[in-house]
This record gives C-alpha cells, sequence and structure tokens, in this order.
C-alpha cells in the first residue's frame, strides 16, 4: 500500500533531475480520503514551484523524522466530534506529549478540512496548528478551515502556503486528470438506476435498500472499499411546504432563479442551519427556543431540535412574514452524500451498487425524511438518475497479499463494504480466510443478504461467520461480545498476519468494537494494556486495523 506516497517520508528522496531541489513533506491525516486527494495536488503543486515533495501520512511520520524537515504542510480533517483521523492519532499522541521536542527550524502550515454542521470545526487542524506553533515553528501561512465544500479554499491556501524553492529548475506537473475520470461533486456523472429493492423484512424497524447504477459510458472507475458521492434532491413535499409557508409559487424569481429549483437542488432544507436558528430566534419567539440559546445549552438545543426539520422552525410562528431571498440567504449549501460501495467493480463490470438504511419519521403529523438515503429509495429504479461521482478511501482495501486473513465487523448498513470485499476476494481468487461478523436487531427481519451471504459460505469464500441479533433474547448480543467469545481464534489470525475491518456505527459500535480488541489482544495475548495498545497501533500503521465508520 505504501507504493502510493510519492516518496515515503524517511525513506531517502531520489536526487532531482539536474540541480538539488528543496525538500518539502506534505502529510495528511484523512478519514474519509479528501485530506489525501489535497495532499496529492499539493505535492503535484510543489513539484512545479521546485522542490521534491515527499507525501505520508501522519501517523507513518515519528517525531524524530518532524524535527528533520525544514518545510512542513500538513493537511488535516476532524472526524466526529472533533476526534483525530484514524492515521493522525498516534502522530498526534507524540506531538502533544510533555517530552516533544522543540521545532524551532521547521516552516510549516495547517490546512483543516471539517464541517461547520459540527461542533468542533476543524478541532484537529486547530490542535496541531496550536502545537506546532508552541513547539516554535514558524508558519508559512495562517491555517485556514474549510467546511465540506472545501475545493476552492483548499486550492488557494496550497498556492499561498507553497513557497517558491528557488534554488532547482520547476519539473512540468504530472496532469493528474488523465488518471481521474473528471466526475466529481461539482461534475457529477447522471448515471441510471438499474436496481432498487428493499432488503429489509417487512417487520424490521429499519428500511434497508439495495440499489444499484449503471456506470454507462461515464469511464467512471473504483475499487472495493471506495465510496459513492451522490447528489440528493430535496423531497418534492418538502419544497411545496416550503413554498406554501412563503406564499409563493415554484416558479418565483428569487435572486434571479426559480424558487423551486433552488429549493429542490441547491440549498439544505432538512436540518436548520446554525445561521437559520440564530437568525429565526429574536423572530419567531418561541420561549423555549430562546431560553435555550441564552444560556448557551448544547444539549437543550440538541433536545429542543429533536425530530423538528427547518419547515417546523419556521412554523414556530406561523403567522410571521418571511422574505425568501433573505431566508435562503441563512440556509446552507445542500453537500452530496457519501456511501460505502457494496460491490466489487470486477464482479460487477459496469455497475455499482449502494446499501442504504431510508431514513424516515414522523413529527407533528407530518412525515419527516432523512436527505439523501430517502432521494435514493424513493427514486423509482425504472428511469431514474442520480449524480454521482467516486470518493476514494485508499486506506480501506482488501489485502494486497491474497492469502492473509481477513476479519470484517460490520453489522448494519457497515455489511456494505465487506459485502464488495468478499466479491473482491472471490474474483481475486483470494486464498485467504474470510471471517465476518453481523448483526442487527432481529433475525427475521433484518438478517440483509442473507441469501448471499449463505451462498459465500457454502462456497467456502465465507470461511466464518458469527451473527449478533441484539433483540432476539432477553439480554443485548452484540458484535463485539461475538468477538469476545472467539478471542483465541481472532487473536490468532492477527498473529498471522490477518487484516482486522469495521464498518458501520462510530459512536456505539465502533467504539465498543475497539474496546472488545484491546481486550481480546490483552487477555489472548498476556499483555498488558500498555502493550495491547501498542499491539493495536502497529496494526494501524500497517493498515491492518482500519475503519470506515460513521
Ligand atoms: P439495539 O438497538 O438492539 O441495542 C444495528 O442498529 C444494531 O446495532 C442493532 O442490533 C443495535 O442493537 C446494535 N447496537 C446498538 N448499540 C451497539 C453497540 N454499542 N455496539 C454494537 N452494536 C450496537
Amino acid at each position: 500500500l505504501h507504493s502510493r506516497l510519492a516518496t515515503g517520508a524517511g525513506q531517502v528522496a531520489p536526487a532531482a533531475m539536474a540541480v538539488e531541489s528543496k525538500p518539502i513533506d506534505i502529510i495528511f491525516g484523512t478519514q474519509t480520503g479528501n485530506a489525501e486527494t489535497v495532499a496529492e495536488s499539493a505535492a503535484n503543486l510543489a513539484r512545479t514551484k521546485g522542490f521534491t515533495p515527499r507525501v505520508a501520512e501522519m501517523d507513518d511520520i515519528s517525531i524524530d523524522q518532524l524535527v528533520a524537515m525544514q518545510n512542513l504542510i500538513v493537511i488535516i480533517s476532524t472526524y466526529g466530534e472533533g476526534e483525530m483521523p484514524d492515521n493522525a492519532h498516534q502522530f498526534w499522541d507524540a506531538l502533544s506529549a510533555s517530552t516533544a521536542p522543540r521545532l524551532e527550524s521547521l516552516n510549516y502550515g495547517v490546512l483543516a478540512l471539517g464541517d461547520t454542521s459540527y461542533d468542533a470545526f476543524c478541532q484537529a487542524g486547530k490542535l496541531v496548528d496550536t502545537r506546532l506553533e508552541q513547539l516554535g515553528a514558524k508558519r508559512l501561512s495562517d491555517r485556514v478551515d474549510c467546511d465540506v465544500d472545501f475545493e476552492d479554499a483548499a486550492e488557494a491556501w496550497v498556492a499561498n502556503t507553497i513557497p517558491d524553492a528557488g534554488t532547482a529548475a520547476p519539473v512540468a506537473a504530472p496532469t493528474p486528470k488523465s488518471v481521474k475520470s473528471g466526475w466529481g461533486r461539482k461534475n457529477p456523472y447522471a448515471a441510471k438506476m438499474i436496481e432498487n429493492r428493499i432488503l429489509s423484512g417487512t417487520k424490521s424497524a429499519k428500511e434497508i435498500r439495495h440499489i444499484g447504477f449503471d456506470l454507462g459510458d461515464s469511464g467512471l472507475k473504483y475499487e472495493a472499499g471506495d465510496a459513492l458521492g451522490v447528489i440528493p434532491i430535496n423531497a418534492p413535499d418538502l419544497v411545496q411546504g416550503w413554498l406554501d409557508r412563503f406564499g409563493i409559487s415554484a416558479e418565483t424569481d428569487v435572486n434571479g432563479t426559480a424558487i423551486g429549483d433552488q429549493l429542490s437542488t441547491q440549498f439544505e432544507i432538512t436540518t436548520p442551519s446554525r445561521d437559520l436558528i440564530r437568525a429565526l430566534e429574536p423572530l419567531v419567539e418561541d420561549n423555549e427556543l430562546s431560553h435555550v440559546i441564552a444560556n448557551g445549552d448544547k444539549e437543550a438545543l440538541e433536545h429542543f431540535l429533536w425530530g423538528k426539520d427547518t419547515l417546523d422552525l419556521l412554523n414556530l410562528k406561523p403567522d410571521l412574514a418571511l422574505d425568501p431571498a433573505q431566508v435562503l440567504g441563512w440556509l446552507k449549501p445542500i453537500q452530496h452524500r457519501a456511501y460505502s460501495i457494496s460491490s466489487s467493480p470486477n464482479a460487477n463490470p459496469g455497475e455499482v451498487h449502494l446499501t442504504v438504511a431510508a431514513v424516515r419519521w414522523m413529527y407533528e403529523n407530518r412525515p419527516h425524511r432523512g436527505v439523501c438515503s430517502t432521494f435514493l429509495s424513493d427514486l423509482g429504479a425504472q428511469g431514474s438518475t442520480a449524480g454521482v461521482f467516486v470518493s476514494p478511501n485508499k486506506s480501506f482495501r482488501v489485502p494486497e497479499d491474497n492469502s492473509v486473513p481477513m476479519i470484517m465487523v460490520g453489522p448494519g448498513t457497515g455489511i456494505a463494504p465487506f459485502r464488495a470485499f468478499l466479491q473482491e476476494r472471490h474474483a481475486r481468487g483470494a486464498t485467504g480466510t474470510n471471517w465476518l461478523f453481523f448483526g442487527d436487531q432481529h433475525r427475521t427481519s433484518d438478517f440483509i443478504y442473507e441469501d448471499e451471504i449463505g451462498k459465500f459460505s457454502k462456497s467456502g469464500l465465507l470461511t466464518r461467520l458469527d451473527l449478533a441479533f441484539s433483540r432476539d433474547q432477553s439480554e443485548k448480543i452484540y458484535v463485539q461480545h461475538r468477538m469476545t467469545e472467539n478471542g483465541k481464534d481472532l487473536y490468532a489470525q492477527l498473529e498471522e498476519g490477518g487484516y482486522f475491518y469495521v464498518c458501520g456505527d462510530a459512536t456505539h459500535m465502533a467504539k465498543d468494537v475497539d474496546t472488545a480488541l484491546h481486550h481480546i489482544i490483552e487477555t489472548q495475548g498476556g499483555m498488558t494494556p500498555e502493550a495491547a495498545t501498542d499491539y493495536v497501533n502497529r496494526l494501524k500503521r500497517e493498515k491492518r486495523y482500519v475503519r470506515d465508520v460513521y
């Protein structure tokens, strides 16, 4: 996997062609691959400016290597509630330690990627930036914190931050266009939906669907483990609710365009933005809302917003006159959603599959729904299209070595990339064992892909299957319980060079699975908690413990 690094940090940089060229280190911390993409384009730019860029994941960089660097570009995303991405934890532990050395001779810049809908916006980038400054490093330029539509801001920051090396003749940048298909967030491919069928049973608490798209002549390429970006369109009845609230028709011109189109395709009108909440608060005169905002009580605000969409906020005072242009100014642009792809291109040429849980709820007698999951679910499989693009996740891959064991933990829709992995291992003729942990609430209604999994088991592709249906008995049984029960074998497979993958819920499941993994290594390996942590960290560094969690 490390071959993908332009020049692995710590290795000797290849001698520049004519004159000596200056090194610049570009390190990234990423959960879904965005920071890596930015790092790669930064490396291309650095090359044109006469540098020899070295690109590496943050966790592949030791403090000693950091001390030896002159120019450092850090591109780091924040994940969850202000957490470091999985491949930046070890770097951060070392950098934030009280024993970290001074870095007076280091010039650096931090580009932070994040999402303004979270409180701890760009927290990981802020922490690294502040810590490098504390240690005496000098900024090449100020940190920039990017929201989800990061591309333009990132490009501008990179251009502004990478200095001219001035020592070497600049080399022409390789054109990345030749390897990329050109489809992206701003230019999605209108893919034809060819399949949309429900996987969960009628009695399930969930609505999980198998969605298939035809890639046609798009040239879109993906690998098992990648995600598919989907551009949603807001539900017609929600758009109509807004139009009714304004008392205008879809054709009404607002800021030069028909408002109906803008509400359908341009703005996030399901989840209230901070700006919308702040702007409406003094206008709607709702005691509870004013109270929680005045107190700055985050949890009380969350509680207040529970179940409500934007329309419910506008309707806190139904007779309040609203200026459409002004309200649109309080909204955020609608964002694509990324879904872990559940197919391998080698098993399904020309197609891409998703496994999607449609989110729907009732609130005050009006049906409410999630944005993209229901957009997809409610599209008819005949003749519908959706704007899509591939969002690569290069660290989430089947092992290059076909003979090593693969352990996959993917309850609920977390199974998606593992369906792809199993197809991929089959296509590769891999001989290594494949072990899946799957679960959900009830076996009868929630065992999605049961037929396919049965076939995988029969054929011997799936060597081992452990199921955890949480509500089929009085006590809860979760995937991590099955792991612990089978701790001996699990540890033995890790010792054989096995890979351990987790996909699904980040808040509870992935944390508990991580705890169980540490525990298994401690007990089976006879290790102290510290030694088990070292063991887990080594797995992470070797890309043998990777997660796709959300
Ligand atoms: P529960 O809702 O019955 O508690 C998918 O939602 C599955 O994940 C459900 O079976 C759910 O169980 C389970 N789940 C909930 N919390 C979990 C946790 N901390 N670890 C693992 N699985 C969990």
